[in-house]
């Protein structure tokens, strides 16, 4: 038997412990497999132990992401599920009821329109859809005349009218939903001010009064700041825009912009995380179908847990470890991704992880079973 065989075989109740993957720097590294993931996650899935992942990335519909996970780790024979992933706008989901008409912001291309219809949001507006309306409202978006021809919607059909010319009927947007990292980050924090600070949603009107509370909610999914790519330095991710939103709402209402915040570290998406994970549990032990999982409210926690140890397993400590330590879950930190040796003396305020720092997931997986 291989080690991880020996370790497993002393758990007398698999289901009573429970694992969250973060992906990125974890499972994966950039397009490409973090080998000793494969082996852990096929061991997980056939000892029927449960566990989810649960990314601060997003951009694509969950299905899309699973697929190519399950191709990139070769997880052919033990496939994990589409209701296992939790990316950072999954959970707005729950928002639906109450926001029909919600523009959504982000990349890449047309494939965040996709995502948000696929949730059952009734009426996705994008910015390029605005900038096909009228291109004033951002003279200087760099979207080509063809990527507005395919990726914005068709002003009748969408309703716009955001000049003001009385051509069409320019409907209220419920909400500003930021879903993935802006790829026209000008043309967004101009659209997004706007609605902020319009007259209940309407494009091209401007509220007569100054308050921290928005005319319409806004919702980032996430607080990341950076995030790397192949460049030598960290790049400016959501966060970044947000600081942005931010500091021009509060130039222009002289207070704080009231939002919300998904993602991790924040409570409100481990909660959401931790009933995804006890109906997963549900799955594996034949009393719920696959497919059929619940949808948890937003800042509604688990009444009662059935795990006796859940564990986040990360590669960042501002936003894994911190949050799986403020959840008061047992925390993994793995040398694959973001950590670097050394980071805790350079910064002794960031979080630590619980049950220890480890080379690669599988490592940290075998410490706690
Ligand atoms: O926000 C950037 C994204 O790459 C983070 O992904 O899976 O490490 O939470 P993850
Ligand atoms: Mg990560």
């Amino acid at each position: 038997s291989t080690p991880v065989e020996e370790v497993a075989q002393k758990l007398e109740s698999p289901q009573d412990i429970g694992f969250v993957f973060d992906i990125d720097g974890v499972l994966l590294k950039g397009k490409k497999r973090i080998a000793e993931a494969t082996e852990i996650i096929t061991y997980l899935s056939k000892k029927k132990i449960p566990f989810i992942l649960l990314t601060n990335g997003g951009g694509m519909t969950e299905k899309k992401r699973i697929d190519f996970i399950n191709m990139t780790l070769q997880l052919t024979e033990t496939p994990i599920h589409e209701d296992q992933l939790i990316q950072a706008h999954t959970p707005m989901k729950t928002l639906i009821p109450h926001h029909k008409r919600v523009l959504i912001c982000g990349g890449p291309k047309d494939d965040v329109r996709e995502v948000a219809e696929g949730y059952g949001f009734e009426d996705v507006i994008r910015p390029v859809d605005l900038i096909r309306a009228n291109p004033t409202i951002w003279p200087y978006h760099m979207f080509t005349d063809e990527q507005i021809e395919e990726w914005g919607r068709d002003p009748a059909s969408s309703k716009l009218d955001v000049d003001g010319t009385g051509c069409g009927e320019n409907l209220p947007i419920d909400s500003v939903l930021c879903f993935n990292d802006s790829r026209a980050i000008g043309a967004e924090l101009q659209v997004i001010l706007d609605l902020l600070n319009s007259e209940d949603g309407v494009l091209g009107t401007r509220r007569t009064y100054k308050s921290g509370k928005p005319s319409i909610p806004i919702v980032f999914s996430n607080n990341d700041f950076l995030w790397s790519n192949e460049y030598k330095q960290p790049r400016f991710a959501m966060g970044a825009l947000k600081i942005a939103v931010l500091t021009i709402y509060e130039k222009i209402n002289g207070q704080k912009l009231e939002q919300l915040t998904l993602g991790k570290p924040e409570k409100v998406c481990y909660d959401y995380a931790h009933h995804i994970l006890i109906d997963w549990r549900k799955v594996l032990l034949g009393e719920k179908q696959p497919g059929n999982l619940c949808l948890p409210q937003l800042n509604d926690p688990p009444i009662n847990t059935p795990f006796k140890k859940v564990y986040m397993v990360g590669d960042n400590p501002e936003s894994d470890i911190t949050g799986g330590n403020n959840y008061n879950w047992g925390t993994i930190l793995v040398r694959t991704g973001v950590y670097q040796e050394g980071d805790f003396e350079r910064n002794p305020e960031t979080s630590r992880p619980s049950l220890g720092i480890f080379p690669n997931v599988k490592e940290g997986v075998m410490a706690a079973l």
